[in-house]
């Protein structure tokens, strides 16, 4: 039995509609993963050398392949270094406290990922968040807070927000934190990678900005279809890393399996854009056939592969989502509290290999289904 006070925490999610659970989705149309290219199912490569990497990379979990993998990363990044974590949450919630004491601060775009939160909680560093992409909010804290003695503000944001789809003015934020000597700018490209740019390299790249940033953060999980994450920056910045992330230094390494997926999926990136165009492609269509299915107002405008379509009220957007799974096709609710009450949505994830077919039904049935609810 669990303590009373954990039954009740459970109770209250039961009661708000909002309890979390584990579900497996067999034959659907895919609308949910963030497989955006299809790369995860790339045949596994042969003789990956052994099952596990056998400690910690500064103790016997080091290899050349490390080396090798992380040189191949900065090189298609255009950056100076990369470091290796074993997944993005690992990367944030290293990183963000690695950097901060208690003289720092932190300045967050209110709806950055919860492993960015995650970090930003285990800092000593005193942390504000700003309206979402209101660079005059930023500006103003920034004029107000950054000017105390020996102190470092770290600007935090991402390339595509992970529940909306939108994309912050990347060159506005850079111009403002170049206004003070002491800011850093970390920037994710969780969802960027393999979406936004030439052979999806990111947004930064694509900006060509990835010079004015003190520290990107990579991830495997999504665009590349493995798993896994890099911190992009300078060569400071990685032997510090390696001295200072403890998500990096107290965990057993990326196992050889990993890298090589590591490598493959770039490798794949380098070699052909073929599925990067398919996706924008797809994208643009998919917001053609929001438009024709007079579903405009309902969705958020998004350019990249997440597409947001808000049905408030955990109830009405879990029918929603229950409705369009009967009928083939894999669509998820996100409810409160993973996103603020009344904005409950239905978050779909636009891949490479989505046929206008399976778009153009969807949002018909889609259509339908709000009408009823
Ligand atoms: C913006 C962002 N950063 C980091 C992560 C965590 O990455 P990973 O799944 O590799 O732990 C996610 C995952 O959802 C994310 O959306």
């Amino acid at each position: 039995m669990l303590p009373d006070k954990l039954q009740a925490k459970i109770g209250m999610r039961h009661f708000s509609g909002s309890l979390r659970k584990l579900t497996v989705s067999k034959g659907l149309v895919d609308f949910s993963s963030n497989d955006y290219l299809g790369l995860s199912k790339l045949p596994l490569p042969e003789n990956v050398g052994t099952n596990g990497a056998t400690g910690s990379r500064l103790i016997s979990g080091h290899s050349d392949l490390h080396d090798q993998v992380e040189n191949q990363i900065a090189q298609f990044h255009n950056a100076p270094a990369a470091l290796l974590f074993n997944s993005g949450y690992d990367a944030n919630i290293g990183l963000i406290p690695a950097l901060t004491d208690r003289a720092d601060l932190i300045l967050f775009d209110q709806l950055v990922h919860a492993s960015i939160r995650d970090g930003i909680q285990l800092s000593q560093a005193k942390s504000l968040k700003y309206r979402h992409n209101d660079l005059n909010h930023l500006e103003i804290l920034l004029a107000k807070f950054s000017q105390e003695e020996e102190r470092e503000v770290y600007v935090i944001t991402e390339s595509v927000f992970s529940m909306d789809g939108d994309i912050p003015d990347l060159i506005s934020i850079i111009k403002l934190v170049k206004k003070y000597p002491n800011a850093h700018l970390i920037l994710d490209e969780a969802h960027a990678l393999g979406v936004l740019g030439k052979n999806g390299v990111g947004l930064a790249q694509q900006l060509n900005v990835e010079n004015d940033i003190f520290a990107r953060v990579m991830t495997f999980g999504k665009g590349l279809g493995c798993h896994g994450a890099a911190v992009l920056g300078s060569e400071e910045l990685k032997d510090y890393l390696i001295n200072y992330a403890r998500s990096f230094i107290y965990t057993t390494a990326l196992p050889q399996h990993a890298l090589h997926s590591i490598l493959n999926g770039y490798k794949t990136l380098s070699y052909s854009d073929d599925a990067v165009l398919q996706l924008a492609s797809n994208v643009s269509l998919f917001n053609k056939l929001v438009l024709q299915n007079g579903l405009r107002l309902r969705f958020r405008e998004s350019e990249t592969a997440i597409q947001v379509c808000i049905i408030p009220k955990n109830d009405q957007v879990k029918k929603a989502a229950q409705i369009l799974q009967e009928n083939g096709y894999d669509v998820r609710a996100i409810l409160s509290p993973t996103v603020a009450q009344g904005e409950e949505r239905l978050r779909i994830c636009i891949h490479s290999f989505n046929t206008e077919i399976e778009m153009g039904s969807m949002l018909q049935l889609l259509a339908k289904t709000i009408k009823t609810l």
